[in-house]
């Protein structure tokens, strides 16, 4: 198949988001026109405030956009019912956060499960994945340990698998590597970047960090809500 006349994983047009607060309007992003062709692992960089988390609110389906279009995996998500971006964000997108976002009662393998009896599979069948990623992320000895008893690093990766466990073809990381020491920041990089090349997973990473700028195949640059310079 000619690659070349395929859509664009993610295109976005005159994408914008603005806050009101009370009479005030803070603007997250504006005007954002991009395309980003899947297999890319891109890297969002900018100060913070400049837009990153919005932006990636916004391509994760958990936030609606306030003017302009957004387009992912063949769907218009600024025109999505409920519904559908309930699907979308189950099966389309994967996320993970600075926070990791564990749950604190549930063991690392009930965590990783959860996204996939949420979305109504067995529970054989969503284990036996849960293991596969586990194992993958060097996690198999901490199948049951709850989030407080693993360090930073294997809390991230514990996360990682969860972002995995339905298989999506987009992840998108928001300052993933904020809460980690420099090593351990390193090894949560090169553990996207495989994701990227072995599997094929369009990788988006929100950071302010110089630490994924090598992995990039793209780069943009986001200030005061807008793109400022794109580096391919
Ligand atoms: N829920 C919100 N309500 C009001 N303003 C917000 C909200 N979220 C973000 N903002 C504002 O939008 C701008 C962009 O923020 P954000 O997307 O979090 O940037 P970054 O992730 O790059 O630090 C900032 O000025 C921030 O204060
Ligand atoms: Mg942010």
């Amino acid at each position: 198949m000619d690659t070349s006349l395929k859509e664009p994983l993610i295109v976005t047009q005159g994408l914008t988001r603005i806050y009101n607060l009370g009479t005030t309007q803070v603007v997250g992003i504006q005007d954002i026109d991009l395309e980003i062709p899947s297999g890319e692992l891109v890297v969002l960089k900018g100060e913070s405030g400049s837009g990153k988390s919005t932006f990636l609110s916004l391509l994760a389906g958990l936030d609606h956009p306030t003017a302009g279009r957004l387009r992912a995996a063949g769907q218009n998500l600024h025109q999505a019912t409920p519904d559908e971006l309930n699907r979308y964000r189950r099966e389309v997108v994967g996320m993970i956060f600075q926070s990791f976002n564990l749950l604190p009662t549930l063991t690392v393998v009930e965590n990783v499960c959860l996204p996939a009896l949420l979305a109504g599979r067995p529970y054989q069948e969503a284990k036996n994945q849960a293991l596969k990623w586990l194992e993958w992320l060097n996690l198999e000895k901490r199948l049951h340990h709850y989030p407080t008893e693993l360090s930073g690093g294997e809390m991230q990766r514990a996360a990682i698998s969860r972002a995995l466990i339905n298989e999506p073809s987009i992840i998108l990381a928001d300052e993933p590597t904020g809460n980690l020491d420099s090593r351990n920041g390193r090894i949560v990089i090169e553990l996207l970047s495989e994701l990227n090349r072995s599997f094929n997973r369009t990788i988006i990473i929100a950071t302010h960090s110089k630490l994924a700028d090598s992995f990039a195949t793209l780069q943009f640059y986001l200030k005061d809500g807008k793109i400022t310079e794109t580096i391919a």
